[in-house]
């Protein structure tokens, strides 16, 4: 009831709409979440612009996995002091880790930052804009149990029309020693999968053709009924007996449609089964393409990082991925100069890497964040210079085998889904394999959303080139 009115209030003739700008740092999980908010400030009346000059309220869904992504959002905060000067009534928020980490300290730190919201706390957003509009600064950082916003239906600010993400958990209970997330985004909860199977019909009847469900670790995904992880074996035999797996919630989006492209993040070694793997083998419309972090190839570091799984079981993983679903693309990510690392530990992460050999990698340099076990108990000892090098020896080698995967492409024909018109030339289109492959390639008369049988004629190290065959 309340809503109604407000609705009719900020719609009411002659009055202006109130205009958000949202810009989103950090992962995927983080563009999902923002399309979150925006449903939520849509349902109440509010539009979105994509001019920050224009906005009311301009929001910043951060992220704090490392201390460049936080300056960056420093810097970018600054930019907004011009508007404000003009437009002292701007409302300016900040959502997400950044927000959750930091709490009240921001709005201390930042005097130009009227909001501070969490991960869990996105649905208190327009109260909280008008507690600022009331004269005051609004902050909620509440973490929750149950919140997973199972009941929402994202407003889609991608703007190919073909593929959207799909949130199936929050938070994480990994506790890697190196990682802020568990700190920002809470404990980990599994969303009721007949909502997510309903949003992923809803996306394919409306012209999309690939989701990607995410998570923090989407292999831990299990549904009982709602509630913590932690406290399944709490719950009562029904709901165990009945009880949702990854592998089972994968079948379900893959039943949607055979049209309907299915991919997922992120996978964990040390949680990611064979039956995913079959699951996988058995539905051709599910990608063949994992991404699966391994941070590195030396299992006293990985011990060091409480990651759950050595250098064995990682390989163990691999040839399980290589044997159920021969020629699967791989992904990872790699963390260069953790703490303690040695010369010799940092070569085995190069020699993992040589035995794997990677379609793509996510690398960084450890950046120690505040308040994580590693902080607190470890000594963040690699120099600058150390770290950036290794950094540069992972990159390079990387290239090398992300080169070398492309080469071997050449020659073969894949099933491509169309994304949409080439950023270098509007006569030609891209798409992906399920390898998730990126290929460039002349247009005819296809468009996004169309599958198409693509000849690959040559490479980049980035990008496969090819053209159409019938
Ligand atoms: N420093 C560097 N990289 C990190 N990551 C997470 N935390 C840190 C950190 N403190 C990387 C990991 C993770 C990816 C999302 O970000 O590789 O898998
Ligand atoms: Fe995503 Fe982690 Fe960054 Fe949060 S801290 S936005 S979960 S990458």
């Amino acid at each position: 009831m309340q809503v109604l009115e407000k609705e009719i209030l900020i719609k009411e003739p002659g009055k202006a709409v109130k205009k958000f700008f949202l810009e989103t740092y950090g992962c995927q999980m983080n563009f999902s979440d923002s399309e979150i908010v925006a449903s939520i400030l849509k349902k109440e009346g509010y539009e979105t612009t994509s001019e920050e000059s224009k906005a009311d309220i301009i929001l910043m869904n951060t992220c704090a996995i490392r201390d460049n992504v936080e300056q960056k959002t420093r810097q970018r905060l600054t930019e907004f002091r011009s508007l404000k000067k003009e437009n002292p009534s701007l409302v300016i928020g900040v959502l997400g880790c950044m927000a959750e980490r930091l709490k009240t300290k921001l709005l201390e730190e930042e005097n130009l930052v009227d909001i501070v919201v969490g991960p869990d706390a996105y649905r208190s957003i327009p109260s909280l804009i008008e507690e600022v509009e009331g004269g005051q600064k609004a902050i909620n950082v509440l973490l929750s149990r149950e919140e997973t916003y199972a009941d929402i239906n994202p407003v889609r600010l991608s703007e190919n029309g073909v593929s959207a993400f799909i949130s199936i958990t929050r938070g994480c209970d990994n506790m890697c020693t190196f990682c802020v997330v568990p700190f920002t985004r809470g404990r980990e909860r599994s969303r009721d999968p007949l909502t997510i199977v309903k949003e992923a019909q809803g996306l394919f009847d409306n012209g999309y053709r690939e989701v990607t469900l995410l998570g923090q670790n989407v292999d831990s995904y299990l549904w009982y009924g709602g509630g913590l992880k932690k406290d399944f074996d709490k719950a009562g035999e029904e709901q165990k007996s009945n009880a949702v797996s990854f592998a089972k919630l994968l079948e379900m989006v893959a039943n949607v449609s055979p049209l309907l492209r299915v991919r997922f993040s992120t996978s964990n070694p040390q949680d990611m089964t064979d039956e995913v793997l079959h699951t996988m083998q058995r539905h051709e419309n599910i990608c063949r393409y994992i991404h699966l972090p391994m941070q590195s190839g030396s299992s006293r570091v990985l011990k060091q990082m409480n990651r759950g799984y050595d250098r064995e079981r990682y390989l163990d993983r691999i040839n399980a991925i290589r044997s159920i679903i021969p020629g699967c693309g791989l992904s990872t990510d790699i963390i260069s100069g953790f703490c303690t690392e040695t010369e010799e530990e940092h070569k085995e992460t190069l020699s993992l890497m040589d035995e794997v050999r990677f379609d793509y990698a996510y690398m960084f340099k450890y950046s120690e964040r505040p308040g994580t076990l590693a902080a607190k108990k470890l000594t963040d000892d690699v120099t600058e210079e150390d770290k950036k090098r290794r950094l540069q020896e992972i990159v390079d080698l990387h290239r090398k085998h992300a080169h070398e995967s492309n080469l071997k492409n050449i020659g073969n024909v894949y099933e491509v889904l169309v994304e949409g018109t080439s950023k270098k030339s509007t006569e030609d289109l891209y798409g992906r394999t399920t390898y998730n492959k990126v290929i460039v390639f002349p247009k005819e008369h296809y468009k996004a959303g169309d599958y198409v049988n693509v000849k690959v004629n040559s490479c980049t190290s980035g990008t496969l080139i090819g053209q159409i065959v019938k």
